[in-house]
């Protein structure tokens, strides 16, 4: 198991009135698989996907990365889980505009004062089709191109797990598109677990299986088919 969430419930106070965003959710995700969570504006899709990447803490209920229960870790425990097991993709790519693309993807490598793995990164650039991209600052990129940059640093770090709150939002449906064929491509070649929040029907049939969200509880929950019934 990758991902597992045992009755998990946040609750916002605003102001005097507590906004129930996740309401006993329970989801178990296997390694591997790619996962979407659809559901409308306002039903915690985001709020899940920041539980389960260590971005915001529970008000009660569990969250297992692997075998390890992230929920009650110190924020130094959780800032380590979080930089060396979960990649970020977000709808706005959220790049640096002063670093070139080699640069941004090797970020969160230097942020650790490690060495960036040069062969594994040239790889990525290759199946993502940038590699002349290599030395571009972001604004001289399509959307679709910096999205493909903040999936290789998202990947940077080989992650277990790749959590994606709308990448292709900011996208049209073509470019859409390439940002989720190159995920998919990730997934076959270095095996991560994704989960990616869409609004897109299309989009989210694509995946393995799709999580519906609504009120802040899960509402349906279904394999899109058997494919990947090997993995675990
Ligand atoms: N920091 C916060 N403080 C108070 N309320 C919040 C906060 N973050 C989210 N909420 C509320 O929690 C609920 C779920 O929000 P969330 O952002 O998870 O929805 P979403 O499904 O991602 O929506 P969208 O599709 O618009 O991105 C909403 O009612 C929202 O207003
Ligand atoms: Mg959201």
């Amino acid at each position: 198991m990758a991902i597992k969430t045992v009755d998990l419930c946040k609750i916002y106070e605003s102001g005097e009135k507590e906004i129930k965003a996740l309401n006993n959710v329970n989801v178990e995700i296997k390694k591997g698989e790619l996962v979407a969570i659809i559901g409308k504006s306002g039903s915690g899709k985001t709020t899940l996907l920041n539980m389960i990447g260590g971005l915001d803490t529970p008000t009660s209920g569990e969250i297992y990365i692997g075998e390890k229960e992230i929920s009650r870790l110190s924020d130094d425990e959780l800032t380590e889980s979080r930089r060396n097991r979960i990649g970020f993709i977000f709808q706005n790519y959220n790049l640096i505009p002063v670093l070139n693309v080699y640069e941004n993807i090797t970020f969160p490598v230097q942020l650790d004062g490690r060495k960036p793995d040069d062969n594994y990164i040239e790889d990525m650039l290759k199946v993502l089709e940038i590699s002349s991209k290599k030395t571009a600052l972001p604004s001289s990129l399509s959307g679709g191109q910096q999205q493909r940059v903040a999936i290789a640093r998202a990947l940077v770090n080989h992650p277990e797990i790749v959590l994606a709150d709308e990448p292709t939002g900011n996208l049209d449906m073509a470019m859409g598109n390439e940002v989720i064929k190159f995920l998919k491509k990730m997934n076959e070649l270095y095996n991560q677990t994704i989960v990616i929040v869409t609004h897109d029907q299309d989009i989210a049939a694509q995946m393995d299986r799709i999580i519906t969200i609504a009120d802040g509880s899960v509402i349906n929950d279904k394999e899109v088919c058997i494919k990947n019934s090997s993995k675990k």
